[in-house]
């Protein structure tokens, strides 16, 4: 790296030591240009994504289609409010709840979701004077307050509390748990069909399924948080497609229109009417641009067959995987849903992230021991190859070291 192209980023960093609130853990890195699943930071080196946008570019990065649908829909109308009929929303939501079921809401991000989700749950049950939602330990929902407190992650709390009334926490798999803090002021139980920043966690079989049933029995909402499950990350267009077991509710954001801001709630028709006129809404919610985006993103998907693919690629993955582990003894488990592969290490997995991203493929470490991959459904086998290959090297040499 040259002296004159190591300022370009460094120019970036000063910036932000100088304007930007430190409220993330940035990388010393600053990102200007990607395409499909490799990147460019603002020095020239070429970086491969496993974990583009964290989950959000679901097709990479800035794939044609999208981006020839954001510039033609920007030129046409950017945004309206929802005081007016918006075309494209209209037309997202039927793409999505043809696939899937109900009716959508739409906002900008996986909190607003859950935020609409919780207080659906609230509205429906307000008449019996049930508000309570049960999550599970692990889960992680958003920041605003309403899916904070449902996130079950006490250290995401410390310092904020008082948190919102009304969430009671259970242990992942753990039936009699869940059955225990049921009362008569329960209203839903919300879960993620797979836990991403839990560390890629996928309930042991039957468990959602027992999930549904105590829903049916004692007339509550099930809402599964699909924020990083939905649109096709799991081989199907909604992870519970994919898991078996149908909720009343599930929210959606990072995939859902390719990197640009995006939330949909979408549940029951029976239940749709709950969020009535005056008792939710989102100034930017279902805008026309993002709209247009998220078609482009649902019909690419679809055209291109991903989710076929997907499912074939995941298998093989596992495969692969499972072989690392009968060899390296520092892997204690790993763990793969479609594009959501999890490595689960005897070691903190901060290190083989940094080693990976010193040689040029970028992964992410959750749940301190756990190296996570999202990979771009449109991720080529070449791409996938090399990024594995080089997380292998990184796994070897600790194996080798610990
Ligand atoms: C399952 C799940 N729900 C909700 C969220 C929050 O989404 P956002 O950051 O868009 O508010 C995330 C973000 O990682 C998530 O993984």
């Amino acid at each position: 790296m040259s002296a004159t192209a190591l300022s370009a980023s460094q120019a970036i960093i000063d910036l932000f030591d100088d304007y930007v609130i430190p409220n993330y853990r940035r990388q010393p890195i600053a990102l200007v240009r990607g395409e499909g699943s490799r990147v460019w930071d603002a020095d020239g080196r070429c970086y491969l994504d496993l974990f583009p946008g964290w989950g959000c570019n679901i097709l990479g990065y800035s794939p044609p289609r999208l981006v020839q649908a954001i510039q033609q829909q920007a030129a046409k109308l950017i945004h309206v409010p929802n005081t007016w009929y918006i075309e494209q929303q209209g037309r997202f939501a039927e793409f999505l709840c043809s696939r899937g079921f109900g009716k959508a809401f739409f906002c900008n991000s996986g909190a607003e979701a859950n935020e609409a989700a919780i207080k659906l749950a609230r509205l429906h049950g307000s008449a019996q004077n049930r508000y309570r939602v049960i999550t599970f330990e692990n889960g992680f929902h958003g920041r605003t307050f309403g899916a904070l407190t449902a996130t079950a992650q006490p250290k995401y709390h410390e310092g904020l509390g008082p948190l919102m009334a009304g969430f009671r926490y259970a242990k992942m798999n753990d039936v009699e748990t869940v059955r225990s803090l049921i009362d008569h002021e329960t209203a839903a139980i919300m879960i993620e069909p797979v836990q991403g920043e839990g560390g890629v966690r996928i309930p042991a079989p039957g468990f959602l399924q027992t999930l549904r049933t105590l829903c049916d029995e004692h007339g509550l909402l099930l809402i599964f948080d699909e924020v990083q499950t939905g649109m096709g990350r799991l081989g199907t267009w909604f992870g519970y497609q994919t898991l078996g077991v149908q909720p009343d509710v599930i929210t959606l954001a990072k995939g859902l229109a390719g990197g640009v801001a995006c939330g949909a709630m979408i549940c029951r028709d029976e239940f749709a009417a709950d969020l009535r006129p005056g008792m939710h809404a989102s100034t930017f919610g279902g805008n026309s641009l993002a709209m247009a985006a998220g078609l482009a993103v649902g019909e690419t998907i679809e055209q291109e067959g991903l989710l076929q693919h997907i499912q074939q690629v995941s298998a093989a993955v596992r495969t692969q995987l499972q072989g690392w582990q009968a060899e390296l003894p520092i892997i204690r488990e790993v763990r793969v849903c479609g594009m959501m592969i999890g490595i689960d290490l005897t070691i903190p997995s901060g290190p083989a992230v940094a080693k990976c991203m010193e040689r040029g493929v970028l992964v992410n470490s959750t749940n301190d021991t756990v190296v996570r991959l999202l990979p771009a459904l449109n991720v080529s086998a070449d791409d996938l190859d090399e990024g594995l290959s080089a997380v292998r090297e990184v796994l070897e040499e600790m194996a080798n070291q610990a």
